[in-house]
């Protein structure tokens, strides 16, 4: 099929290169000629596994890159709209970039064309994209809108495209329904997975996942409630550890326990510094409003984005009832990105946490593996970026680990004994087992599991059981 995708961020960019391995004509549309450049000699502006293998298999092949909406549209069988929705000041999604977007390919439809929207967008959305291309001349039977949400984590996009749990189509239509199978043919029949140079497919892969056809609405809902719905499950998690925190119980072994229900499951159940990213807080907060929009009050989002927020203050507090005074405390920090694997430091809790402590006035050392050219446009001069784990950990009053990098998790111990000024090891992402860093040396303290010392400190200072009244 020939496939026009507008958008080369990380979802644009993603969708097309996958498009393009899986046999499509893709022409990758945007309005940065920056970026188009960049991309037609060969840059890759993300960090996302297999994207450069891929990019470079079908650059100037099948995937090109144009500046030019119109003509991509008419010469393409379907184009998907995979710009930015960023949340406004109120919270609703910014829809702007799409009609925009959608304004300018209703001057392109000329054969039948389906428009698809990939990007995240509230329910009725793909109403308002067909309204906006009627009302600028285009012929109402010469298109169809269908909505088609993505799924990708940061990091594991191109894996999530090509490997997905399911794939979920919005049509009004069945004719719009025809295009879209036949677009996803090649996962759905199992043909990709036979070829030699599939990417590697992951252990709990469904392959051929199965497509699921339902109307634009259910579509866009879809989206938005699965991604509060995970969200949820992290709040909840991190609320439990609290609890446990209280009681002098480990989360670890209790979400052992909850997670061996084959009704909860174990994944998304890793307590922590709460989530970030770009996905889950502006979702949140868009599907509240739509939900409010639509007459329903959605306050278990609120008190999910709540537990989250509160998750990063009781981290904070941690550490300062570990330190007693935090002026000109030097701090080693491991990880700045939302999340391990990925360069974007967007509503990153690491980044919030380090930009708090420097307003406390600590000195901070930061290490991350891919984020930290990007936080230092954020953070500027405040702080030191050290070349790897070891230098940020050199003379520290104490080590945070903020981000869950695999590479943090196997830290040469012995090594990082000898450099910081005091033993003391404060793991938001629990990537450790707390006895290990006993016998290393190290007074370890993590989320939801009591601490693990190697000195005195005041009895107030850590939280108290509560005894029996
Ligand atoms: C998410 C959804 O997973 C994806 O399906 C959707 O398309 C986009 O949003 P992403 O934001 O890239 O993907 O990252 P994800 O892996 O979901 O992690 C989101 C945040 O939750 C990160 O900050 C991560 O550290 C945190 N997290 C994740 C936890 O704190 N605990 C967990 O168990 C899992």
């Amino acid at each position: 099929m020939r496939i026009a995708v507008v958008g080369s961020g990380y979802v644009g960019l993603v969708t097309g290169t996958c498009f393009a391995d899986l046999g499509h004509e893709v022409v990758l549309v945007d309005n940065d000629e920056k970026k188009l450049a960049a991309l037609r000699n060969g840059e890759v502006p993300i960090h996302e596994r297999f994207l450069p293998e891929l990019l470079a298999r079908h650059r100037g092949e099948r995937i090109k890159f144009s500046g030019d909406l119109q003509a991509a549209t008419r010469e393409s069988e379907a184009v998907f709209i995979a710009v930015g929705t960023p949340p406004t000041e109120s919270g609703d999604a910014d829809l702007s970039y799409v009609e925009s977007v959608a304004r300018e390919i209703s001057g392109g439809v000329d054969e039948y064309t389906v428009v698809v929207e990939k990007s995240t967008v509230p329910v009725y959305t793909s109403q308002w994209i067909r309204t906006i291309i009627m009302r600028n001349g285009a012929d109402p039977s010469s298109f169809d809108v269908a909505s088609n949400p993505e799924f990708l984590r940061e990091g594991m996009a191109v894996t999530d495209f090509l490997y997905p749990d399911r794939i979920v189509v919005g049509v009004e239509s069945e004719r719009a329904a025809e295009v879209m199978r036949e677009i996803y043919g090649p996962l759905t029949s199992g043909w990709y997975y036979g070829r030699g140079d599939a990417i590697p497919r992951p252990e709990a892969a469904k392959a051929p996942p199965r497509l699921i056809v339902t109307s634009t609405k259910s579509a866009e809902l879809i989206k938005h409630a699965s991604n509060a719905f995970l969200a949820m499950k992290i709040s909840f998690v991190n609320a439990v550890a609290s609890i446990c925190e209280s009681v002098g119980a480990n989360v670890q072994q209790v979400c052992d326990g909850i997670g061996t229900d084959s009704r909860i499951g174990p994944r998304f159940l890793n307590p922590g510094i709460g989530y970030g990213g770009s996905c889950f807080p502006k979702d949140l907060m868009a599907f509240r409003a739509v939900a409010k929009e639509s007459g329903y009050d959605f306050r278990l989002l609120e008190e999910v984005i709540r537990i989250n927020e509160d998750q990063r203050r009781r981290f904070l507090r941690k550490v300062r009832s570990v330190l007693w005074t935090f002026r000109g405390k030097r701090l080693g920090v491991l990880g700045l990105a939302f999340k391990g694997g990925t360069d974007d430091i967007r509503e990153s809790p690491a980044l919030l946490l380090v930009q708090e402590l420097l307003r406390e006035g600590c000195h901070i050392c930061a290490y991350d593996p891919a984020a930290m050219e990007r936080a230092k446009e954020v953070l500027k001069s405040g702080v030191e970026f050290a070349a790897d784990a070891y230098e940020a950990a050199e003379g520290a009053d104490a080590l945070l680990i903020l981000t869950e990098w695999e590479e943090f998790a196997s830290l040469d111990l012995e090594r990082l004994r000898t450099l910081v000024k005091y033993p003391i090891v404060l793991d938001g992402r629990n990537l450790y087992d707390p006895a290990l860093m006993v016998e290393h040396g190290f007074s370890y303290y993590s989320v939801g599991r009591p601490a693990a010392l190697t000195e005195e400190l005041p009895a107030r200072i850590l939280p108290q059981k509560r005894e029996r009244a």
